[in-house]
């Protein structure tokens, strides 16, 4: 007999606050559409009052998203909640997410606020976001440093106001797993009326145990995991969705759960939230890290050939690696391509295939086998990012052992084509000094990282940068089969990130 735990997924919102990780509105939709056919129950879509762009972007994810309940958060009064209603009103099936901090520490220092106080409040923000829909979870910040009685006795308040799940978070990541199992257990035995809700619990990766703590927390009942995909969020991260995903679906003797995950689409998503964050998965990460599928030592190869099982404890076909890898090259024509994208979730328009389409035949000029990879970049960058205020129309770049080196670059800035030539260290310095000056820019490079996008001496160089300009941090990510093409690119597209950050203030504090 298998239970059914329940899929929250927060990499809009929680996700979204990994340092310089900031998406697009257009970005954040095409994410939505990608977690909704990956099959999770819950997308949190943002944090509405945090500013106007978060309010824009869960409206328009409320809108679209169909197959799965959109959430959104506020922190527990009436104007927030407001703000979460106002954006998520029009969804197929809204939940507002309210919350308020438990813990003593968050009490005295953050909230100057008494125990009273915040269960009153508690109760109040669940009653007036109940006031607009039956769907309301109730979360307490810093729950796993919270007095457990006090906690069970906010979270019966808060069931008895209408609350149809309560979270338990681990915020500041703090909690080891056997402890978490405890407190998730006193929680399900000592809340009143704890029949009537799920518990969900919320785990951050400081000590790098997140998915050890949500995973103790559903063996002792648990139902609702809040996770992110490649586990990205603040300071060391959120829960990895794929890691709790394939636990579950990997040892069901242990663990006799399943989601509503379809899991082929793991591997996909993971790397579109790579593409649009900018933030790399490391190479070791679990499930969806380059080499968590290559076996190096001999005799692993050996007896993976012989019976993969020997050394594998899932297919890489599962996680959707590998899968229809050799994709197209130069001959192939504008309705297989429609057909490839079609599979991998991109539901184009004329116009947006005919401009993917020309960029793919160039890249094919360039590159004998287009790969998904290269598929998702030309998507991302050709249709994502459309919005970006700076476009490099033309680079060109001369260096050498014997010659200094120096850049030519066009740009095209909201429309208008401006042009300039400018020297530097080496090729990637002139570059970028070149589009320092065109843009008029003063951000400072704090990180470079070059790889390679697939296997193969002509696959795309892809380069991450990270951007410091008034305390602003952005990451910038472009791929190209010329390196420092591909450098210009990620160095454009850090400086749209943080054109974005400048005009997107956020008003009310997202560092929860
Ligand atoms: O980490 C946390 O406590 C949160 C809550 C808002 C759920 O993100
Ligand atoms: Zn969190």
């Amino acid at each position: 007999m298998t239970d059914r735990v329940y899929i929250f997924d927060t990499t809009l919102r929680d996700g979204e606050q990994s340092p310089g990780a900031s998406m697009n509105t257009n970005e954040k939709l095409r994410l939505a559409t990608r977690l909704e056919r990956l099959g999770v129950d819950v997308i949190e879509a943002g944090f509405p009052a945090a500013s106007e762009g978060d309010f824009e972007a869960v409206s328009e994810i409320a809108g679209k998203i169909k197959d799965c309940q959109v959430a959104g958060l506020c922190r527990a009064g009436k104007s927030d909640i407001d703000r979460a209603w106002g954006a998520i009103q029009h969804a197929a099936n809204p939940r507002i997410h309210t919350f308020i901090a438990t813990s003593d520490i968050h009490l005295e220092y953050k909230l100057k606020m008494n125990r009273e106080e915040v269960l009153q409040a508690a109760v109040d923000a669940v009653k007036y976001a109940k006031s607009f829909t039956d769907n309301v979870e109730f979360s307490a910040e810093d729950g796993s440093r919270s007095d457990p009685d006090y906690l069970c006795k906010v979270f019966g308040a808060a069931i008895e106001a209408g609350a149809t799940v309560v979270n338990l978070p681990d915020t500041v990541g703090y909690a080891i797993p056997g402890e978490f199992a405890e407190m998730a257990k006193y929680v399900i035995e000592h809340t009143p009326n704890m029949h009537r809700a799920v518990l969900s619990v919320h785990c951050h990766n400081d000590l790098g145990l997140a998915t050890a703590n949500t995973l103790a927390a559903i063996s002792v009942g648990a139902r609702q995991a809040e996770v992110t995909v490649n586990g990205i969020g603040e300071r060391a991260g959120n829960t990895s969705l794929e890691e709790v995903v394939m636990a579950l679906h990997t040892r069901p003797n242990y663990l006799p759960m399943e989601t509503g995950i379809q899991t082929e689409h793991i591997h996909p998503t993971s790397r579109l939230v790579s593409m649009i964050t900018g933030m790399m998965v490391q190479p070791n990460k679990a499930i969806v890290g380059a080499n968590a599928f290559a076996h190096e030592a001999g005799i692993h190869q050996d007896g993976v050939l012989k019976n993969p099982m020997t050394y594998e404890i899932m297919r890489p076909e599962t996680v959707g690696l590998n899968k229809n890898q050799l994709v197209l090259g130069k001959h192939s024509g504008r309705h297989a391509l429609r057909s490839r994208l079609k599979e991998m979730g991109y539901d184009l328009s004329d116009e947006e295939l005919n401009l993917v389409f020309q960029r793919f035949k160039d890249l094919a000029d360039k590159k004998k086998h287009v790969l998904d990879e290269d598929l998702e970049v030309i998507v991302t960058e050709g249709i994502l990012r459309t919005a970006e205020i700076f476009q490099l129309t033309y680079l060109h770049v001369t260096a050498g052992t014997s010659v200094m080196p120096m850049a030519s670059v066009e740009l095209s800035i909201n429309g208008r084509k401006v042009r300039a030539a400018d020297w530097g260290n080496g090729p990637i310095d002139s570059a970028f000094n070149t589009i320092a000056k065109l843009t008029g820019t003063e951000s400072e490079l704090l990180r470079f990282s070059v790889s390679a996008l697939t296997g193969g001496t002509d696959a795309q160089g892809e380069v991450t940068v990270r951007l410091r300009e008034n305390g602003l941090v952005a990451l910038g990510r472009g791929a190209d089969p010329d390196i420092i093409t591909a450098s210009a690119k990620a160095y454009i597209n850090g400086l749209n990130r943080l054109e974005y950050l400048k005009t997107h203030p956020v008003t009310a504090s997202q560092t929860l």
